[in-house]
């Protein structure tokens, strides 16, 4: 990098004490990696005392982060005390009062987690390969070859939208309402996505409306192994206040589906960026399972997981005090050469490349992670058998956000073999 370049690149000039990483544009013109480098270097554990979303805490060194996750008695996830994100949860007009375990401490969490998560057990999971392997062939079969297309639109979205529905058991032919909600539940109006906080309720409480039919349904069928069948018939869910359920029903929609998506859009682009990586895999389709979490720790598709402080607590040497609110900087931490070796390097064979921070750690360590996984290895493996390429023919858009790490178009060509 030249001198010239330095001096002009923000993220090098801005006093540290005046650094915020807050700001969604960065994120969006993907420019964000630079201020996270400078911050692991000079202050890894780094306090913004003012910001649009209040005073808070980074965390930017893996292993930082992973104290903080490791610790729920003193870093709480409450979503009475802001929750898991920068924005806080229940505050002003964003907020939903929405109750959902993500956004519980033990041993609430505990009860109402184990109660849905045998829906994506391996057990379960064996049973949902052939269906998706099936859904992942339609989609890509129905693509035209040579001609551009958005690979968000017409291939992400849309198997993360039938494997989602699937795991609901959610009438097949309105299962775009799934996308709609999850766009939704993570929407503010800048985004475009919705034009006011007001608008963002009254869709979140249709879809709460319409997943009570559904509930309403199941509760009189005998149990099945979909996600609203076990909620409906486990004692720890069954009783559930009605906005503990539409949270725990967005939980499930948001975790399933935004985060998986940009899995599927990020290793396209990773790949196109990366061509002796693309031929390495053309070469030897079975490196396939190890890419598959090497293309997560490189998307890193939730940028962070915020904490509140309970009590007055030290990382990496910095006093955190009782109610501060701590940011577990994911995207940073997947970049840090102490513990992950070349992290600026897509490597499809890395070693130990399940070794990241994107599904965090923990009690809260996502729950859909074999899911996402399976999806991915599916498709790629679907891919494959059909295109020589999937290329990237121009620009990516990408999503403004702090929270979601995204795309909202991706232009590709495929080439048949
Ligand atoms: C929690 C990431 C896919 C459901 C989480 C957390 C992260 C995450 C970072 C919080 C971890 C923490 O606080 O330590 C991802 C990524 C995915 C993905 C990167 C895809 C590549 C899924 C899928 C589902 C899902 C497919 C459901 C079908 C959940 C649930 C939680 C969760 C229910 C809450 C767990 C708890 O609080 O105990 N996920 N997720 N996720 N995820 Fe995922």
């Amino acid at each position: 990098m030249t001198t010239d370049t330095l001096t002009r690149d923000p993220a090098s000039t801005v006093p540290l004490s005046q650094m915020d990483v807050s700001d969604p544009k960065l994120f969006q013109s993907d420019t964000i990696g630079s201020y996270f480098t400078r911050l692991r270097r000079e202050d890894p554990v780094h306090y913004c005392p003012e910001s649009a979303y209040g005073p808070y805490w980074s965390v930017t060194k893996f292993n930082d982060i992973m104290q903080v996750e490791v610790n729920h008695q003193t870093f709480s996830s409450e979503s009475k005390l802001g929750g898991i994100t920068l924005q806080d949860m229940q505050s002003g007009e964003a907020s939903l009062e929405l109750e959902m375990f993500i956004a519980m401490d033990p041993p609430k969490h505990d009860a109402q987690r184990k109660a849905v998560s045998p829906a994506v057990a391996p057990s379960n999971l064996v049973l949902l390969e052939p269906i998706i392997r099936e859904r992942a062939g339609f989609i890509l079969d129905s693509l035209p070859v040579g001609e551009e297309i958005d690979w968000v639109d017409r291939v992400s979205i849309e198997l993360t939208t039938m494997t989602l529905a699937t795991l609901f058991d959610f009438p097949w032919e309105e299962r775009r309402k799934l996308t709609r909600w999850s766009d939704v539940a993570t929407a503010t109006p800048e985004t475009g996505v919705v034009s006011s906080f007001e608008q963002r309720r009254e869709e979140l409480l249709d879809c709460a409306q319409y997943f009570k039919g559904l509930w309403d349904k199941r509760a009189n069928e005998p149990p099945k192994p979909d996600l609203i069948s076990m909620m409906v018939h486990s004692p720890a869910t069954r009783d559930m206040p009605y906005l503990e359920f539409l949270g725990n029903l967005i939980l499930l929609i948001v975790g399933g589906n935004d985060t998986t998506r940009n899995s599927i859009s990020g290793g396209v682009l990773a790949l196109n960026q990366n061509p002796a990586e693309y031929r390495k895999l053309m070469a030897d389709p079975g490196l396939i399972p190890k890419m598959i979490p090497e293309i997560i720790r490189w998307q890193t598709p939730l940028t962070h997981m915020r904490r509140t402080a309970l009590m007055d607590a030290e990382i990496g040497g910095k006093k955190i005090r009782k109610g501060d609110k701590v940011v577990m900087w994911y995207l940073s931490g997947n970049r840090d050469d102490e513990v992950i070796d070349r992290p600026n390097e897509f490597i499809i064979d890395r070693p130990n490349s399940r070794h990241h921070l994107s599904f965090g750690f923990g009690v809260h360590r996502c729950m859909g992670n074999r899911v996402a996984e399976l999806q991915l290895r599916i498709i790629w493996e679907e891919i494959l058998k059909r295109f020589s390429k999937v290329e990237v023919v121009g620009a990516p858009e990408r999503t403004l956000s702090n929270f979601i790490r995204g795309f909202t178009r991706l232009p590709v060509k495929l080439r048949g073999h």
